[in-house]
């Protein structure tokens, strides 16, 4: 049986089985391995859309390795070089052409940002498709979206680094917004710029940022969402608890242990996820020009200015609900109500577990409404990304406005829709055949 892993070497007077004991002495080494893996049970119906939280987890630690070697090269330095080239530009280059397997490490960091932001767009995707965030599971929903803030944070301040033109410019618009808030705007702008203007000390505290503010308030809340979620267990495809039905030593009857059905299960998904990372990394780093802006491999400088800024792709619907609002309204301007707009695009997403009113938890049993609402929600989310990289014109600005008022109704009107929706019973045991 799994669940003797480690117990299997105990007491069995060799060494291996004296070290565990002797740890176990010491620290709580079978005890966690048991409580997390090989007596933790999930439901055994996990289908494909459960890969992506092992998957954020590999690319996590994919994105901590490769940084630790980047930043033994790297040097946050706004200043000019003997050959004009700001030297955290220059120290880039460095890495990509002199630094052995520099190339591959950069490519691998670079492609892992935006895998980590499809990975967790898939996993929150999944939380809506199967009501994981409805009770009891609100706080891993909450530690979910606090995680995707501090994702945006620190893609934000990872992007200024490289000190090219699309950082220099994107981190100009972005903190510019700051200066959008009434009375204070100014002096936070400038406070969190440490400059009135963009430069090196700006880059200096977004390096910082980068490599140890925002990654220890990420391990933080991974260590807390997967904790929360082994207080209460995983919720599944069929949106039913496993809980209510146990064997006669306390063990759901639908579920099975992690580890190994599980531990063994996500390896099938990293391989594909692997496969599929590599064909970027090696035959097309740049993804088209979405994963590394072509006008970041121009050096920063502040006297030109890009013909069109873009924010790297997984901003972009954002970026567009920014752009959307385009009348001054009240004692309000259009600019600050873009950012309010903005904030709240990303907050909303913390009421998720209130607002779902529905007697059913699952896709599968839910009705017509909640499934038309998700199907339209996600088509403006997707067509806000595409004009967020686009530039503005009156007719992409008029659907952006469209596509704005579709996303804050999905959830504005959810405690109605998912009310008079018309759901199916949902089975009392999971439907795994
Ligand atoms: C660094 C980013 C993240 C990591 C490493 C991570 C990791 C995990 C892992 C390992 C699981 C269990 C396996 C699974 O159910 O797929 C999980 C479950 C879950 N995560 Fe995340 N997660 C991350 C981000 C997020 C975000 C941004 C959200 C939502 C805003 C979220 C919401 C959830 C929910 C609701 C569950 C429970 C799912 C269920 O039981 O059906 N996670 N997460």
């Amino acid at each position: 049986m799994a669940s003797s892993s480690f117990e299997k070497f105990k007491s069995d007077g060799t060494l291996v089985g004296n070290v565990v004991e002797w740890v176990d002495a010491r620290f709580p080494m079978t005890s966690m391995w048991k409580a997390h893996l090989s007596e933790y049970y999930a439901p055994k119906n996990f289908n494909f859309w459960y890969f992506f939280g092992s998957l954020a987890l590999l690319v996590l630690v994919l994105q901590i390795v490769t940084g630790i070697f980047l930043v033994m090269h790297y040097k946050p330095d706004a200043s000019l070089n003997a050959s004009g080239v700001p030297v955290a530009f220059a120290s880039v280059e460095y890495i990509m052409r002199d630094v052995p397997w520099g190339w591959l490490i950069r490519y691998l960091h670079s492609t892992g940002a935006s895998a980590f932001f499809i990975v967790v767009y898939m996993h929150m995707f999944r939380g809506m498709l199967y009501g994981s965030y409805r009770s009891p599971r609100e706080l891993i929903w909450i530690f979910g979206v606090l995680i995707y803030l501090c994702l945006m944070a620190e893609a934000f301040a990872g992007y200024l680094l490289p000190w090219g033109q699309m950082s220099f410019w994107g981190a100009q618009v972005i903190l510019s917004l700051f200066g959008a808030i009434p009375v204070v705007g100014n002096d936070l702008a400038t406070w969190i710029r440490g400059d009135f203007v963009i430069g090196d000390s700006t880059l200096n505290r977004m390096f910082s940022f980068h490599v140890i503010a925002i990654p220890l308030a990420l391990l933080g809340l991974v260590v807390a969402h997967v904790l929360a979620l082994h207080e209460v267990g995983s919720n599944n495809p069929d949106g039913v608890e496993i809980k209510k039905h146990k064997d006669e030593h306390g063990i759901p009857l639908d579920g099975i242990p992690f580890h190994p059905y599980y531990t063994v299960k996500d390896i099938v998904g990293v391989v594909v996820f692997l496969m599929l990372f590599s064909v970027v990394v090696f035959f097309m780093p740049e993804g088209g020009g979405y994963f590394l802006e072509f006008n970041n491999f121009i050096p920063a400088d502040p006297m030109v200015t890009p013909p069109h800024i873009a924010p790297v792709w997984y901003f972009t619907p954002f970026y567009s609900i920014l752009r959307a609002n385009t009348v001054n309204f009240l004692w309000i301007d259009a600019k600050l109500w873009g950012v309010i707009f903005m904030g709240l695009g990303v907050m909303v997403f913390f009421f998720l577990p209130w607002l779902d009113r529905s007697p059913v938890k699952s896709i599968r049993y839910r009705g017509p409404l909640y499934k038309g609402a998700l199907a339209i929600f996600v088509v403006a989310f997707a067509i806000l990304g595409y004009l967020g990289i686009q530039a503005p014109t009156p007719g992409r600005t008029l659907v952006s406005q469209i596509c704005t008022i579709i996303y804050f109704a999905f959830f504005l009107l959810m405690p109605v829709y998912t009310k008079l929706d018309k759901c199916q019973p949902e089975p009392d045991r999971v439907t795994f055949k």
